[in-house]
């Protein structure tokens, strides 16, 4: 070949490698696709891996006036938390490194979400920004719907290659970006062995990586470690060899990771070891761990998640368990609580725990992967979801009790404060599974960062951050020009924003819960409870449906979990004429032919029944409208991010009509009472949906 044809060839791969590389988003980049070259001067006094990182980041990202001069100084301002920082007009203030990098990112936030630098100290909510990771160490994860785990694996499990770094680099810039500041590293369903010396090198590794970026490492452990692992004939918290295996192990960990966060723990829930194997309560547990960790500055996060197979509402357990343990914690201890009181559901009241524990830390736990919202299928939005138990009023100091101000140590004076999100990242090229999904991992480190944030400015910047860059390169148009704005921003953000509602009304309208197929929780299954199954594990526990009515009596004539919330609360739950609607079959069992309430919204004269018809009916058509939206969209998206979301919103609608029809017409056999005719009519027949059930594929 002449050396001419060869210049051409190479010439064409790589014009056709910048196209492909302009259209091909794979979506790795996360919200993290600015790239500038308008040139910054930064002064910077100080030297160390994370200012490193924040000069860099700037050089990176800069977008505002070319040449600036940004100082970034370390200063002593009471008023500035350890992760805290203040913009100035000419830099940013802060009394620590990382407080520093958190400014930067927020800085490159507002030039690139073109928002106004102000002056104000902007401190975090809570003290530890965590994600859970549910990974096990063979490298699966548990209700994990983006591929296996970044950080185990099960063939060559401790090597520590580059790549692996690479990765753990990018997923802590990631969180740094947000202000997320720990990962647990394993499955609460832990595995002893996790505190092996193989795992914890690596953990170590991890730790090492993650550090510059402000995320600690954190562990999840097995409460039966020092008998399963330990070779202790027991792991009674009181025994005095257990206690001393605990205490060296934390001694091993601290050698090995000078800044571990600590212990998460799920014991004597879900068949996990715990105290009560051996007679000893929660408290007895989570304070032996406590006192090991205590030396170091560690914490143990203790869940809530407990219920036994015999009580009469699951709803009530972890109330029951852990209030009469109220003040018994020690201060390192945090009692971590799901949002609502069951489990992940699309929709639950608060856990009546928040607030009502006074004496104890409390930090509430969400789930970020969509166990229950449609895996890695549907598009949900769940900032909305956060933000209405954060924002909820639990009153039990009074009105404006939020869940966020009783969690976040403005209520009370909590020794540490935390929030955790159950991760919903893996090896998927683009982390999540869904495009979509990033938004989630985006919204939980935002609100972990300020609980009063508004789900509407998450998604606004998140859109911005995530599909600006590449509607850029592919329209050429000025900085979010008004026809971006009106035909991209606008409908995707709206589209955002109604997303979880629109799941909540194909799923579980009217206060509906746990009536998921077994099959994974994707998809319905109202229908499912076989005689060997404990029958808090299925779905009719939970609809409780009969010839009569449909529901959870959970008011004073039922379990009365309503008087586990303050008042008024209580009596606006106990009341279906009160009781928001949201939350009706939640806590009532009423007739098929009720008469809805008017006042909260209701349409005059329509019964149960129908307002379930007419919910169900809705959220597909919610669903057929975001195919609009999003096809509408496709001008200003690169084409593998559209095709991917469009396909996965027509697999969505699919399952939100088999939702539909299963949902109305399994419960028709109850209420005998004919579907609106103004509904579409079913297109799947209920036998074959049962008798399709576990052969749909599930995530
Ligand atoms: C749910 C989930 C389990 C998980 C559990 C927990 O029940 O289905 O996979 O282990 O929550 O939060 O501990």
């Amino acid at each position: 070949m002449n050396n001419k044809l060869t210049k051409t060839i190479v010439l064409n791969i790589f014009l056709l490698l910048t196209i492909f590389n302009v259209y091909a988003q794979n979506g790795h980049e996360l919200w993290l696709r600015n790239k500038s070259s308008v040139p910054v001067n930064i002064v910077c006094a100080k030297n160390s891996p994370t200012l490193i990182i924040a000069k860099q980041e700037l050089q990176q990202g800069w977008q505002g006036q070319p040449d600036a001069s940004v100082k970034l100084s370390i200063t002593k301002n009471k008023a500035i938390k350890a992760d805290g920082f203040r913009l100035t007009q000419n830099g940013i203030e802060a009394t620590t490194d990382i407080g520093i990098l958190y400014g930067v990112y927020e800085l490159l936030r507002r030039q690139q979400t073109a928002e106004p630098v102000n002056e104000e100290v902007d401190n975090p909510s809570y003290e530890r920004r965590i994600l859970d990771h549910w990974d096990n160490l063979n490298g699966t994860i548990e209700r994990g719907y983006a591929g296996h785990s970044i950080f185990w694996r099960k063939n060559d499990p401790f090597t520590v290659t580059d790549h692996d770094k690479t990765l753990w680099q990018q997923y802590a810039r990631a969180n740094a970006s947000i202000g997320i500041n720990g990962s647990v590293l394993d499955n609460v369903n832990a595995s002893p062995l996790i505190l092996n010396a193989d795992y914890l090198a690596r953990a170590k590794a991890i730790a090492n990586v993650l550090r510059p970026y402000g995320v600690r490492v954190y562990l999840s452990v097995n409460f039966a470690s020092p008998s399963t692992l330990g070779g202790l004939k027991t792991a009674d918290p009181l025994d005095p060899a257990v206690i001393a295996w605990w205490k060296n192990k934390v001694k091993e960990i601290y050698s090995m990771i000078p800044d571990f966060g600590g212990f998460l723990v799920k014991a004597s829930s879900e068949g996990q070891p715990g105290p009560q194997n051996y007679g000893r309560t929660h408290a007895d547990g989570a304070n032996m761990l406590a006192d090991a960790l205590k030396p170091y500055g560690g914490i143990v996060m203790w869940r809530a998640f407990v219920y036994t197979a015999n009580d009469n509402d699951r709803a009530k357990q972890a109330y029951s368990e852990f209030m009469p343990l109220d003040g018994k914690f020690r201060d390192n201890v945090i009692i971590q609580v799901k949002n609502g009181p069951v489990d992940f559901q699309p929709r639950e009241p608060f856990s009546p725990l928040f607030g009502a524990m006074k004496k104890t830390s409390v930090m509430p736990e969400f789930q970020i992967t969509q166990e229950y919202l449609g895996h890695a299928v549907y598009l949900v939005f769940l900032s909305t979801m956060w933000e209405e138990c954060l924002q909820s009023d639990t009153y039990q100091e009074g009105v404006g009790s939020t869940v966020a101000r009783c969690t976040d140590g403005s209520i009370y004076p909590q020794k540490h404060t935390a929030i955790a999100g159950v991760a919903n990242i893996g090896l998927d090229t683009n982390w999540c599974g869904h495009d979509f999904a990033q938004a989630n991992w985006y919204a939980f480190g935002r609100l972990a960062w300020n609980d009063n944030l508004r789900s509407e400015q998450i998604a606004d910047e998140w859109i911005k951050q995530t599909f600006y860059p590449a509607a850029l390169e592919k329209t050429g148009s000025p900085l979010y020009s008004s026809d971006w704005r009106v035909n991209f921003l606008v409908p995707v953000k709206k589209m955002m924003m109604e997303s979880r509602e629109a799941a909540v009304n194909f799923m579980m309208p009217l206060g509906f819960h746990h009536i998921m197929s077994a099959n994974g929780h994707y998809g319905p299954g109202p229908w499912w409870g076989p005689k060997n199954v404990r029958p808090d594990w299925t779905p009719p526990y939970y609809h409780q449906a009969d010839t009569n009515g449909v529901g959870f009596n959970r008011t004073k004539t039922g379990s009365d979990a309503v008087s586990q919330y303050h008042e008024p609360l209580t009596s606006m739950f106990n009341d279906p004429a009160t009781c928001p609607y949201i939350y009706l079959l939640w806590f009532h069992h009423l007739p098929w032919d009720y008469k809805m309430p008017v006042r909260q919204g209701g349409q005059s004269g329509r019964t149960l029944w129908e307002e379930i018809c007419y919910h169900y009916d809705k959220g597909v058509k919610q669903v057929r409208e975001f195919q609009k939206i999003w096809d509408k969209a496709q001008p200003y998206v690169d084409s593998t991010r559209f095709l991917e979301v469009q396909r996965k919103l027509r697999e969505q609608c699919m399952n939100a009509i088999l939702w539909k029809d299963a949902c109305l017409l399994y419960f028709q056999q109850f209420s005998r009472m004919p579907i609106p005719y103004d509904i579409e009519r079913p297109i799947n027949n209920l036998d074959d949906i049962i008798a399709n059930e576990f052969k749909h594929k599930n995530d």
